[in-house]
C-alpha cells in the first residue's frame, strides 16, 4: 500500500487485513517498527483526534512527526491553480508540498470542502492536485468528501462492539448551527456498506446525500451482501437498529447557500438525539466521530449513557492509524 486516500481504493480483504494489523498492534506494541521515519502532517483545518492520534501513532511505533498549520506560524498556502497571488497567501502548495515531502518519509494532508460548488467538492480537485505533487506515501486526513482514517477506525469499533456484519446501521443527520461538510457521512456510509450491513440514511427533506455518494455505497453493498436505503421516517429507520451513527451535514438541496441552509435547518432542532429515539431499538449503540455539540446534536443523557460508544471510536483512531502507517512505511 503506497497511499491511504480512500477506503474504496482497497479491497474488502485488504481492509480486513488492516483491521487485523490494528488489533495486533493494539495487543503487542512494536515500539521500534518505524524508527528513523518522519511523518509530515499538514492541517489546513483544525483537528484534535486526527492530529493527536497520528502523532501518538508515530511515537508509539518509534518514529517522529512534524506538524504544519498553514497560516499559523508558517506561511499561508494558496491551493488554487493559476491564481494571481496578491492576497494573504505567500506560498503556493506547488512549492510547499514538495518541500515538505522532501524532508519526510510520508505526508498526511487535511483540506476540507470549500462548501461553495457541490460538483467541485465532489471532484476532490484541490486535494488531488496536492496529492499529485509528491510520490511519497500519503494519507488523507480528511478531504472534501472523504475521511478514510475515521471510516477504518469506525469499522474496528463495530467489530469491537460485536455488531453483526448484517446488522442494521442507521446513519442519521443531526442538527448543528451551520452547514458541515459531507466527508464523514460519505466515508462512513461507504464503510458500513462495504462491511455488508443493512444501511439506512435517515435525514430530513433537503439533506439527502448526493447521488454519486449513494451510488458508490450501493455498489459496495451489492458486492458485500449488504443494502443501502434512505428515509426521513425516524421510527421506521430505527426499528431494530443495532447502530445509530449520528452526523451533522449541510443541506444538499441548497449547497453553498448558507442563508437557504439556515432557513431549512431552523425548523429541525428536534433532530437532537435523545433517549426517547430508542423505544424500538433498546440495544442500539450510538456513534459519532466527534467533535460533537452536546444538546444540539446529541443530548447529555445519550452521550453519557451506556449506549454511547464515542470514546471507544475516538480511541480506535490510534490503532487504526498505527496500522495504516505500519503498512505505508514498513513495506
Ligand atoms: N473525527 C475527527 O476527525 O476529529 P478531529 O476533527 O478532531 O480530527
Amino acid at each position: 500500500m503506497k497511499r491511504f486516500l480512500d477506503l474504496a481504493d482497497l479491497t474488502r480483504e485488504e481492509v480486513l487485513g488492516l483491521l487485523e494489523l490494528a488489533r495486533r498492534l493494539e495487543r503487542h506494541g512494536e515500539p521500534h517498527a518505524l524508527a528513523g521515519k518522519l511523518l509530515g502532517l499538514v492541517f489546513f483545518n483544525p483537528s484534535l483526534r486526527t492530529l493527536a492520534s497520528f502523532q501518538a501513532a508515530m511515537a508509539r511505533l518509534g518514529g517522529h512527526s512534524l506538524v504544519i498549520n498553514p497560516g499559523q506560524g508558517s506561511w499561508q498556502m494558496e491551493t488554487r491553480p493559476g491564481v494571481v497571488m496578491d492576497g494573504a497567501a505567500a506560498e503556493h502548495v506547488r512549492e510547499g508540498i514538495p518541500v515538505l515531502a522532501s524532508y519526510c518519509d510520508a505526508l498526511g494532508i487535511r483540506l476540507f470542502a470549500e462548501g461553495r460548488e457541490l460538483a467541485t467538492d465532489l471532484a476532490e480537485s484541490a486535494f488531488s492536485a496536492m496529492a499529485a505533487l509528491t510520490d511519497k506515501p500519503l494519507v488523507n486526513l480528511e478531504s472534501a468528501m472523504n475521511h478514510p482514517c475515521q471510516a477504518l477506525a469506525d469499522w474496528k469499533t463495530l467489530d469491537d462492539l460485536a455488531v453483526p456484519r448484517a446488522g442494521r446501521f442507521v446513519l442519521s443527520w443531526a442538527w448543528h448551527p451551520r452547514a458541515l461538510p459531507l466527508a464523514v457521512p460519505a466515508a462512513v456510509l461507504h464503510m458500513a456498506a462495504l462491511r455488508g450491513m443493512e444501511v439506512i440514511v435517515l435525514r430530513p427533506e433537503g439533506f439527502a446525500l448526493p447521488e454519486p455518494i449513494m451510488e458508490r455505497a450501493r455498489r459496495a453493498a451489492a458486492a458485500s451482501g449488504g443494502s443501502v436505503s434512505e428515509t426521513s421516517d425516524r421510527a421506521q429507520a430505527l426499528s431494530g437498529a443495532q447502530v445509530l451513527y449520528v452526523k451533522e451535514w449541510g443541506a444538499t438541496d441548497s449547497y453553498g447557500d448558507p442563508a437557504a441552509d439556515a432557513r431549512l435547518r431552523s425548523a429541525l432542532r428536534g433532530w437532537c438525539v435523545r433517549e426517547d429515539w430508542f423505544g424500538a431499538a433498546p440495544d442500539c449503540r450510538v456513534l459519532h466521530c466527534l467533535p460533537v455539540r452536546r444538546n444540539s446534536a446529541i443530548a447529555d443523557e445519550v452521550l453519557d449513557g451506556a449506549r454511547s460508544a464515542v470514546q471507544r471510536q475516538a480511541y480506535n483512531r490510534l490503532p487504526a492509524q498505527m496500522a495504516v502507517l505500519h503498512q505505508l512505511l514498513r513495506s
